[in-house]
């Protein structure tokens, strides 16, 4: 499974990215304000912290106005990947983009038939954002599940990058669907290396070292 940063704080994305284990970043408009940082200047820094498929969001919602500002983002660097919502003029931009031979993740995707149709218009990526179905009293997970199978079926090449992770539950349970992909706050993929059994274990081990007197 790939491991996204769904985050515009470039700190966050170096540090995540030094531990070899950061596969891409995802950004949107929301976490663009929180940055407080030009949308522009700050993927121009991420993609050179990340060498995957860093996400930038069209705002525009008419085809024409995608595919403009897809120009100028695309032209930041060749591991842009263009990031469009599930609607009509933003599915005709996938197409359209996809077959130029960029990449696109299709976001804001909250049922099965949604993912139908952005695998038949050659998404790279699609989002389902299983925190915000949870939300509404939803499975996210069992959206996940569904999509996996419909993209079996059809064997579409489609990814499924699991969005709107709140927790490490989440991450489990994408994973053993065979989610391709997952995007997760930083906060949530720090969570994944802990366990308490490992700190008392590591405690417990450097004591016994220390009573050895050895040293390596
Ligand atoms: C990522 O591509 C999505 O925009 C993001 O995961 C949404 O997460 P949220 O529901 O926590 O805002």
């Amino acid at each position: 499974m790939k491991f996204f940063a769904d985050t515009a704080e470039i700190e966050d994305i170096r540090k995540l990215a030094d531990t070899g284990l950061l596969d891409g970043v995802t950004t949107n408009p929301s976490l663009i304000k929180k940055s407080g940082r030009d949308f522009i200047e700050v993927v121009k820094e991420i993609v050179k912290v990340v060498p995957g498929p860093v996400s930038a969001e069209v705002v525009a919602l008419d085809h024409d106005g995608m595919m403009k500002e897809a120009e100028v983002l695309r032209k930041i660097a060749d591991n842009i990947t263009i990031k469009v919502p599930l609607t009509p003029d933003g599915l005709k931009t996938c197409k359209a983009l996809s077959s130029d031979g960029t990449m696109v993740n299709v976001t804001l995707c909250f049922s099965a038939n949604q993912a139908l149709l952005a695998a038949k218009a050659g998404a790279t990526f699609i989002s389902p954002f299983v925190g915000r179905l949870d939300d509404i009293s939803q499975s996210g997970i069992d959206l996940i599940a569904d999509i996996r199978m419909i993209y079996d079926n059809y064997d579409f090449g489609t990814e499924i990058l699991v969005a709107s992770v709140r927790n490490p539950v989440h991450i489990l349970e994408s994973a053993k669907i065979g989610a391709d992909v997952m995007t997760a706050p930083p906060s949530v993929i720090w969570q994944l290396f802990k366990h308490p059994l490992t700190d008392n274990g590591i405690a417990a081990f450097l004591k016994d070292w220390e009573a050895t007197g050895q040293q390596i």
